[in-house]
């Protein structure tokens, strides 16, 4: 369903990713959300588009966005501790991957979406679900 363009700018999560969404469940445009230069490979930076919160990340010199909120108890995984590939949640040290929002351990309940991501003239945008109520558990 998604999968990466010959484009080196812009990431489609692949069906590899803890959660597959339809293409057709995600907004059409592209919302602007960071500056390039605004990542750090040591520490997310938390966005809000439409009242959905997202994390991004720099990961081996690429932009990962990835749904913000913990499944375990609503923190915001942008302010938990980012190694080695992994986020792991400031409350409750559940842990997801970076590339791929797998859920790494048993407190996290389930994986978290990752959305697309386009970075083109050093700014950062991402695609997001239309309808938060609609989103996949
Ligand atoms: S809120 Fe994230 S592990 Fe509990």
């Amino acid at each position: 369903m998604f999968h990466w363009l010959n484009e080196s700018t812009t990431f489609f999560p692949s069906s590899e990713s803890g959660i597959d969404m339809d293409p057709d469940d995600l907004s059409p445009e592209w919302h602007d959300v960071a500056s390039r230069d605004q990542l750090d490979p040591d520490f997310p930076l938390g966005v809000e588009v439409n009242g959905q919160n997202v994390g991004l990340y720099l990961q081996d010199d690429e932009v990962r966005a990835l749904e913000d909120i913990c499944p375990h108890a609503y923190a915001l995984l942008s302010q938990g501790f980012q190694e080695n590939g992994q986020i792991e949640c400031p409350l409750h040290a559940a842990r997801f991957d970076i590339a791929t929002g797998k859920c790494l351990n048993e407190i996290g309940q389930h994986d978290i979406r990752c959305f697309p991501v386009k970075v083109e003239g050093g700014r950062v945008s991402i695609r997001i679900p239309i309808k938060v109520e609609e989103a996949p558990k």
